[in-house]
């Protein structure tokens, strides 16, 4: 067989949100796949190479107004997002060889050679589409930055795609009353010219048959479903791919388009990939370790590209990037492997529940990562499949497998041979016991069995490998109970049966140690310092280690408070609190006739500072009260929140007229209050001095319905 040779990638997380669970099941199941092939070397004993790389998702119109919200550059937000993001894969251990971003030089430059290559192959068309555009932000709007009443139902704030009242779906220009989300202006419809990738061009209809049905480059459920994609020959299902957007846009300009149009995201961001690569093959180059990156990017080598994703981004990694590459003259990917999404407790993440859980806040509550990583590992396999987490398996497995029984013969066979043997492992021999180097008959150890491990690792049947390595270790703290040491340690004529014991029990931790390593890379650095044998690899499992050091504690046992205070910590809460004083800015009361009271400002912690949960609205809807002199009636649409009623005392300063569809500030969980007029469930933030006018607070564009004030 030749050298392998792996170039190995997990999406791009985009740029605008942290990290979280849910994505940490794909980087921690790509990054224990990675550290299997670093363990492994070729049938010529060369190590097999391998390279990690991913980037930053920087561009998009998402990151431009948030950006633009926050009062800052778009460059300077993702680069506080990429240190942020950074941090959190080096606190799981997620391995990339190179962390970097797609707004790159090298990603720009890989992009226009794309681009110049796929215009020359006669694969970009132009022509003109009609969008909605934001005249007072002087922008087109992406469909999800448009709302409106649904053109089925009539139910009011749906989005432009689909409505969640009746199901409908439909084409943002089908709603009525639309309005931009960005400034609650009506969007009006305008042309513009944009670049597309011919997908429908039968060239790439004939390559993308024979990619996503042969040489089993997907797996089985997602060639079916490219099947469905493609439909039979004759059916022409693939249509042309909307490449390009219009200023203004954070992105990379399309070459000879003057500046004025922009690769769309998505066009870029698979790019990344190789941008990020040959980032790292120049700092490799610097460093001394020469890699050959045509081999990796160029077709005619055997070289591997494998990606790992998300199952609701595979239209784009199997069918756009496969093609792109393929008429660009690149290299095709030569595995596309998706994954589920992750539920936890059955249920989707959410925010109410605190079952959204950044990676930052997992390691804030002094959560071991690899309990984590351990945990994804035993529920991971190759299918496409939804995995959960519950969350009281989570502690019960963690404990019962990692802490029981792995840890355990450490912990208990270290003793003996440390108090009676100076730590000396004894080598193995003819009467030993379970490990595959003695001939002891119990064991299920073999080469044939480590083989399935190995086989079940590089076939990302993690689960089965962890149920493999566990059924060791069963078999070995049964063997150690049998053999009762602490008996066999009372007479000293059992010394040598004690020290073959315990002896016996090290070499299967050891062997426990390599099979592990790939999910548990921390733990078994620390184990290979008692056994040892630093930088174990997996052929090291014909061997055996001679002496440990003293036991220390391995690893601490999952306490299930800690998962409590996890939740707890990750939970927004709904529950009324008392409002803070206030200085300058005052709430406009949501009762007629409230008196404010004395305003001296004093200080308040930040834990009640944030017991007020501060969400931006959207005032859906304004009208008069009939019988109330102060007081309009407002409908607030608040995101996750919903919508709800709040009576504000600010008839004076404002027409309904005026403030229906603009955004403003409200406090979201004050506890509702019955009213002369109805229930009152929240209040809105507004201005005052001394001289009259009330003002109420609006926030910088980009800001949504339902986000927070912090
Ligand atoms: O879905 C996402 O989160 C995208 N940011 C993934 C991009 S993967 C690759 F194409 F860059
Ligand atoms: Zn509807």
């Amino acid at each position: 067989m030749s050298r392998r040779r792996i170039l190995v990638t997990s999406a791009l997380p985009y740029a605008n949100g942290a990290i979280h669970l849910g994505h940490l099941v794909e980087y921690i199941q790509t990054d224990i796949w990675v550290r299997f092939q670093r363990m492994q070397v070729n049938d010529d004993g060369s190590p097999v190479e391998v390279h990690y790389v991913g980037a930053d998702d920087t561009h998009g119109t998402p990151i431009m107004l948030r950006a633009d919200a926050e009062g800052i550059t778009p460059k300077q937000l993702i680069d506080r997002v990429w240190h942020e993001h950074k941090r959190d894969f080096d606190s799981f251990g997620v391995s990339f060889d190179n962390y970097y971003t797609t707004d790159s030089p090298e990603n720009e430059a890989l992009c226009a050679d794309i681009y110049g290559k796929l215009k020359a192959a006669d694969l970009i068309a132009t022509r003109s589409v009609e969008q909605f555009y934001d005249p007072v932000k002087n922008m087109f709007l992406p469909d999800r930055y448009i709302k409106g009443e649904c053109p089925k139902c009539g139910a009011k704030d749906q989005y432009g795609d689909s409505c969640e009242v009746c199901g409908a779906t439909y084409a943002p220009t089908d709603l009525k009353n639309a309005y931009s989300t960005v400034s609650g202006a009506a969007p009006v419809r305008k042309a513009s010219e944009h670049y597309f990738f011919k997908l429908s061009d039968r060239r790439c209809e004939e390559f993308l048959r024979g990619y996503t049905q042969g040489a089993a480059h997907l797996q089985p459920e997602a060639a079916n479903k490219m099947k469905e994609w493609l439909g039979a020959p004759g059916e022409a299902k693939l249509s042309d791919w909307d490449i390009s957007r219009d200023a203004p846009y954070f992105g990379f300009p399309i070459p000879g388009t003057g500046g004025k149009k922009f690769f769309y995201v998505w066009l870029d961001a698979p790019v990344g990939y190789f941008g990020s690569f040959l980032n790292y093959v120049k700092k490799q180059q610097v460093a001394g370790n020469p890699i050959d990156a045509d081999a990796f990017l160029k077709p005619g080598s055997d070289t591997e590209l494998v990606h790992f994703i998300g199952k609701d981004i595979l239209y784009f990694h199997a069918l756009f990037w496969p093609a792109m590459l393929e008429y660009a003259g690149y290299r095709t990917p030569s595995k596309v492997y998706a994954h589920g999404f992750l539920t936890v407790n059955g249920e989707k993440m959410s925010k109410s529940r605190g079952t959204f859980i950044t990676a930052e806040s997992y390691i804030a509550q002094g959560l071991n990562p690899e309990w984590l990583r351990y945990y994804y590992a035993a529920k991971l396999n190759s299918t496409m499949e939804d995995i959960d987490m519950n969350l009281d398996d989570f502690v019960a497995r963690v404990n019962s497998d990692l802490v029981g029984k792995y840890v355990n013969i450490a912990s208990r066979a270290s003793n003996f041979l440390t108090k009676y043997f100076d730590g000396k492992v004894m080598p193995a021999s003819a009467s030993g016991g379970p490990t595959r180097s003695g001939t002891g008959s119990a064991t299920i150890m073999s080469t044939e069995y480590e083989n399935a491990i190995a086989s079940a690792y590089e076939q990302r049947e993690f689960g089965k490998a962890t149920r493999l390595i566990m059924a060791y270790a069963d078999q070995i703290n049964q063997y150690f109970d049998e053999n009762k040491p602490w008996e066999l340690a009372k007479s000293d004529t059992a010394r040598k049966q004690l020290h073959e014991v315990c002896s016996e029990c090290i070499a299967a931790f050891y062997r426990l140690t390599i099979m592990l390593k790939p999910i548990l890379p921390v733990l078994a650095t620390q184990a290979e310092a008692f056994l040892g044998t630093p930088g174990l690899n997996w052929k090291d499992l014909s061997k055996r280690p001679t002496a440990i050091t003293q036991y220390k504690h391995l690893m601490t046992r999952v306490d299930p408070k800690q998962i409590t205070a996890l939740t707890e910590a990750n939970k927004e809460s709904l529950k009324p609190a008392a409002p803070a004083p206030h200085s300058q800015q005052r709430h406009a009361q949501h009762q007629e006739n409230a008196v404010e009271a004395a305003t001296q400002p004093e200080t308040i912690s930040i834990d009640d500072f944030t017991k007020i949960d501060l969400r931006i609205a959207r005032i859906a809807n304004a009208e008069h009260v009939e019988g109330a002199d102060k007081l309009l009636k407002l409908s607030l649409e608040v995101g996750d929140l919903g919508t709800k009623q709040v009576f504000a005392g600010i008839k004076a300063a404002y027409d309904p007229e005026q403030l229906k569809g603009r955004l403003t500030v409200m406090v979201a969980n004050l506890a509702p209050r019955k009213m002369k007029f109805g229930m009152s469930e929240g209040m809105v933030l507004a201005a005052s001095g001394d001289a009259p006018g009330l003002y109420l607070l609006s926030p910088d564009s980009g800001a949504q319905p339902g986000m927070r004030i912090k």
